[in-house]
């Protein structure tokens, strides 16, 4: 944040691919609202069923009074299917949907969360003021299903803004280097699920997407080598909170609420 700012508290989300019956996600996910952040992030995947669109409004419940932004992922548009879970681990699942329809109510689960004042992102900009501070947002919908349009959200972010914020469902470098090179300066990804069977000692095997596997979860610089012109970002990729119903195992890979606090810069 700029000099002489307040500290703003930012709960990232991710991945819940919430079916109805989930009831200590859901009660986890509503405790949230006690961390009182004062930006929520979706960072998308958030339904595995169309009956979940209402249990995940619930779960949100007061989240929904703060300020938010959401993307979809592509468990968004297709239902679940059955599948090995070790699948994961030798072959990454984009372009699996390629032959079939989206069957999930994305577009319903889009207007629930903006009617409840959450600012959609997916291949759109917008702008929010939280607690006085303007920031400045950039989303594509979901990469690893061939949705992004950056062509539609491309330009530099609003220099005025105190904040500019990428938003992306799955972490693939091109696109950070978009939201980088146009001075997004905080990028917050979800997809990877941190690896999701992880190895106690090495970590993920897989990132399920086109990131390094040192960046799978957590904080990072984005790009790792500078850029001519001196841009970088920070990058956080959250491990998220669900798996898929047909593949709900994780092994030393703890799924996870972030919250981030964003402080001022120290003064020049
Ligand atoms: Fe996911």
């Amino acid at each position: 944040m700029p000099a002489g700012t307040d500290p703003l508290r930012v709960l990232h989300i991710s991945d819940l691919h919430l079916t109805p019956g989930r009831h200590r996600l859901m009660a986890f996910v509503r405790s949230l609202a006690g961390l009182e952040p004062d930006l929520v992030v979706n960072t998308g995947d958030s339904i595995a069923s169309p009956e979940a669109i209402g249990c995940l409004l619930e779960s949100f419940g007061p989240l929904l009074d703060r300020p938010g932004v959401f993307v979809y992922g592509s468990n968004d548009l297709y239902s679940p299917k059955p599948r090995n879970p070790a699948r994961y681990l030798w072959r990454t699942s984009s372009g699996e949907n390629e032959t079939r329809s989206p069957d999930l109510p994305t577009e319903k689960l889009g207007e629930e969360l903006a009617a409840a004042g959450w600012l959609d992102l997916n291949n759109k900009r917008g702008q929010l003021t939280v607690g006085g501070r303007d920031i400045a947002f950039a989303g594509v919908h979901d990469p690893h299903a061939g949705r992004d349009r950056y062509d539609l959200v491309a330009g530099q972010a609003d220099q005025t803004a105190s904040l500019r914020v990428g938003v992306v469902h799955s972490p693939e470098p091109y696109v950070l280097d978009h939201f980088t090179a146009d001075g997004y300066e905080l990028l917050l990804a979800g997809h990877t699920h941190g690896g999701q069977l992880c190895v106690p000692g090495y970590g993920a095997l897989t990132t399920n997407c086109g990131i390094d596997r040192a960046r799978v979860r957590g904080l990072s610089m984005h790009p790792q080598v500078a850029r001519d012109d001196g841009k970088t970002a920070w990058l956080h990729v959250s491990a998220g909170l669900g798996t898929s119903p047909w593949a709900p195992a994780r092994f030393a890979c703890r799924p996870e609420a972030t919250l981030l606090t964003l402080v001022p810069r120290s003064a020049p």
